[in-house]
Parts: structure tokens; sequence; C-alpha cells
């Protein structure tokens, strides 16, 4: 950078100050993430740390036909999974339909019609001659927003996290709304289990990895899921489930060091804007910082920033191009990041084409970095979630499934987030990493099928605890209930076709 000018550079050095995560601080995050994680269990704090019911990996025997529902941020895909009978094996066919935005900020009738119709469209195309003759369908619902679950198939939206606010919504149990739309249109479809991402890439990765641990999201959204023991989560207490049985958690960690007395996370002003002008302030700190949708946004306020404030950026130009906010997306810096010419060409082509700038050479230098640094702090930062799971639950050595564009797809990402491992769990050098993030099977589509069919085969079994609607599938003739602390008893269909707790 031999010919950057001096304001250039001390902004550079500037801006290196402002995102750097050092070792100290990812320790000191991942600290507290401990203590917010551990609160989350007991039902206070920021995590809120959500029991799924969903109890234990597949054993590879589950088959059957299943649809999947994946309500993504961008797209809605549909999944119609076919478990064979040869162990661990599936067939899958899938139909994406696009999510219009205008959807995400409108009302709940329009949100769950348009899901319906879309569901429609697929067996439609599918199974257009079956059609009337089509056994119900038992659907997994990847819906990968913070649900309140006393069932599995049962979810009570707690707030929109990554910037939706479809009206009507929050507060309600999310499985009745998407059924009675369904329930319309006549479709043989019932939704057996509501699932978040992150719980679908557990299961799904699971399903052919035994040392996995952790399911993990880096995409438009951050978050984690775990197995817990439920004698470890006493918000769970008085229902009196067997101490030693497992309990698939749902951290909803984006909402870390949100509020509270100990904040630790090392916002710049550009973060606290982002967090004020979202439609939900105060809430979802941590994702906030590092999530794919709020990547390009962090950059857009610097840019605008150093341009408006400091005249360092691109003066006397015309940067309305970069005024709308939220019109830059995370593969805006994986371009600049991944741009292969020394001159930075490519990102020079970009500026002008996209933002109708005239870049030179010292000011592509600074964007450069500046796109490395959010990144870089985003891979690093992140690594605290799953570091604080690992000291938490004492997982020395373990693999971890992560999903989602920005792992998948950002430069440099997985390396970056890893090299942020190691420092906060001091692994000694040279020796292979004990805990291996990497990317995991289809958690929205496999995954959430593979829960639909657990929560069918529970019920078979009469294992039905967590489950509301028995009758569904076909009751049991007697349903295995815990009725203290350890023990295993039976109750009648009836009494549990009335959704009482179990
Ligand atoms: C948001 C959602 C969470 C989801 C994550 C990744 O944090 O609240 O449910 O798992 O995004 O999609």
């Amino acid at each position: 950078m031999a010919d950057v000018p001096q304001d250039i550079l001390s902004e550079i050095a500037n801006l290196e100050r402002l995102f750097t995560v050092d070792t100290a601080k990812l320790k000191e995050v991942t600290e507290q993430f401990i203590v917010e994680l551990k609160e989350g269990l007991e039902g206070k704090g920021n995590i809120p740390m959500n029991p799924s019911w969903v109890m234990n990996f597949p054993d590879g025997e589950e088959t059957g036909r299943f649809l999947a529902l994946d309500m993504g941020g961008t797209n809605l895909r549909v999944c119609e999974i076919t478990l064979v009978d040869e162990k661990g094996e599936f067939d899958i066919i899938q139909s994406k339909y696009r999510m219009p935005e205008e959807l995400k900020k409108g009302n709940a009738e329009e949100l769950w019609d348009y899901i319906a119709d879309c569901i429609e469209q697929f067996i439609d195309s599918h199974h257009e001659e079956e059609k009337d003759s089509l056994e119900v369908l038992p659907m997994g619902f990847t819906f990968s927003y913070p649900a309140t679950q006393t069932y599995i198939d049962h979810g009570v939206l707690q707030r929109w996290t990554k910037g939706w606010a479809v009206d009507g919504v929050e507060g309600e149990d999310v499985v009745p709304q998407l059924e009675a739309a369904l329930r319309e249109r006549n479709l043989p479809v019932t939704v057996a289990a509501l699932v978040n991402d992150t719980t679908g890439t557990l299961i799904a990765s699971g399903y052919t990895d035994p040392a996995m641990r952790i399911g993990c999201i880096f995409g438009t959204g951050l978050n984690g899921a775990y197995l817990e023991t439920c004698g470890n989560i006493p918000k769970l207490a008085h229902m009196n489930l067997p101490p030693d049985m497992h309990m698939c958690i749902n951290c909803e960690y984006g909402a870390f060091n949100s509020k509270g007395n100990h904040p630790v996370l090392p916002k710049t002003t550009y973060d606290v804007m982002i967090d004020e002008q979202s439609p939900r302030p105060g809430q979802q700190a941590y994702e906030k910082m590092l999530a794919g949708l709020y990547l390009g946004e962090v950059f857009r306020l610097t840019v605008v920033d150093l341009h408006d404030n400091k005249n360092i950026l691109f003066p006397n130009q015309n940067i309305d191009a970069f005024r709308t906010p939220f019109c830059l997306d995370a593969s805006f810096l994986s371009f600049i990041e991944e741009d292969p010419f020394e001159n930075l060409s490519e990102t020079q082509d970009m500026f002008l084409d996209k933002m109708k700038i005239h870049a030179n050479k010292p000011e592509l230098e600074l964007c450069r970095r500046l796109a490395e640094l959010i990144a870089l702090r985003a891979a690093r930062l992140s690594a605290c979630g799953i570091a604080a799971i690992c000291k938490m639950k004492g997982f020395d050595s373990c693999h971890v499934g992560a999903d989602g564009s920005v792992f998948n797809k950002y430069p440099h990402f997985k390396q970056r987030n890893a090299q942020a491992l190691r420092e906060i769990l001091d692994w000694p050098k040279g020796k292979k990493d004990p805990v291996v993030v990497s990317s995991s099977e289809d958690g929205s589509g496999v995954g959430a099928a593979l829960i639909a069919a657990l929560t069918v085969k529970r019920i078979k079994e009469g294992v039905t605890y967590g489950i509301r609607d028995v009758s569904k599938f076909g009751a049991p003739e007697k349903i295995a209930v815990p009725e203290e602390k350890g023990a295993t008893g039976s109750i009648d269909t009836e009494k549990a076709k009335e959704g009482k707790p179990q």
C-alpha cells in the first residue's frame, strides 16, 4: 500500500481498531455466553434456549414418505422425502418458490395463503393423478424463528427476527394458522413437527455422523442447537421428565447480550444504527453484528459515514446508490474479497456498474480492507457461540454441522471461524482440531422430514410426551408418560387427544 495517501492509511488503521476482535475479547464474550446459555435454561435472560421436543437422533431405520416445508428468507422450498428401506437412504424431490418481499411485512392471512398455495402447486405438479387418493402426508415445517414449543407439533412465535414483521403471528401458534390454510384447500398434508433450521441441521448431520453434537446456521441469521439432558433444564422441572432423557435445545443465540448488566459485544456506531433502524430494536444484538443479512449494511453505513462526515471516500461524487438501506448484501463483500487482481480492477468495475462511483486505487484498498474486517469480525465472533456450548457441555472433541449462505459461500469464513475456535479453546499448535465445523446435510429438508418421521414413530411406539395431536397419525393403544422424576407410566389415549402436557 505504498501509494496510499496518509489520510486513507490512518482511516484504515482506525477501521482496524474498530472491527478487530482479539483473542482476549473472544474469550470474554465466550464466558458471558456460557452465563447466558445457562440463564436461558433457567428461563431467564437473553437467550431463549427453546426446548424443541426432538429427543434423539434417528437410527436410520425410519421409513415412509414425508413433506418438508422450509420457509426461508428468500425462497420457500417444498420437498418430498421418501425414507427408503435401506438404512439411512432417502429419495428427494423438491420445488422452490420465490418468497415475495412484501409478504415479510404483510399480515398472517396473506402469508399462510401464499404458503398453502405453494404446497398445493407442489402436490398438483407431483401427484396430479393420485391427488384424491393420496394418504395424508406428515410434514416437517422448518420455521426458523424463535418459537415456544410445548409440543413438537406446536410453536408460538416469540418474536420475528431477520427483519420480518408479519402482523398477527407473534404470540400465536403458527401450526393451526398454517393448517387452517391447508384445510381450506383440502390438502392431504398435516404438520407433524415444527422444526428450527438449527435443529434440522443437527438431526440431519447426526443421521450420518455419530460425532455430531451441535447444529448451527451462519446465513441470513445466526443460531445453534444441541442435545441437552432434561435434568439440566430447570425451566422444564415441573414436567418431571426423566433427567437423563435428551432434549434438543434451539438456543436462539442470536439474542445473546441484547440486554442486561454485562454488555460484552464490541459494537460500533454502525451496529447501533442498524439496531435502532430495525423493526425490532434492542433484540438479536449478536445476530445483528454478524449474520449475513447485516454484513452488507455495516459496510454501507461505514462507506456513507466516510463520505459524508469524514470526506475520505469518493469526495465530490454522488453516492446516492449507497443510500438505500440494505441495498448491499453479503455477496457484495465477498465479491470484493474475491477480486483476484492486484489492482482490484473487478471491484473498480463493480463500483462503477452498480454504484455509479469512480473509485481510485487507494479507495479500493480501503473498501477491500473494510469488507475483510467486517467478515473477519463475523467469522471470529460467531465462533463464541459454538465455543460456549462446547465449554458448557464439556465437548472436548466433536463435530459441528453448519449450514447457511455465509458458511457455504463466503470466502475464508470457515478458516477464520476455525482459527477463532483454536484461540478461544486454547488448542495446542500443530495438532488436528478436536472440534470441527463442517458443511452439514440438508437440515431444513431432510432434517425436517426425519424429525417428522421420528414423531410418527414415537406415536406408534406410544412414546408421546411432547406431541400434541397423537390422533393425526393413528393413536397408539397405550401412551407412555413420565409420572414422576425418572419414572415412566401410561395414560389413556383420550386424555392425550385432549392435548394435556405430557
Ligand atoms: C434467526 C432465527 C433463528 C434461526 C436463525 C438462522 O436467528 O431467530 O430461529 O435459526 O435466524 O436461520
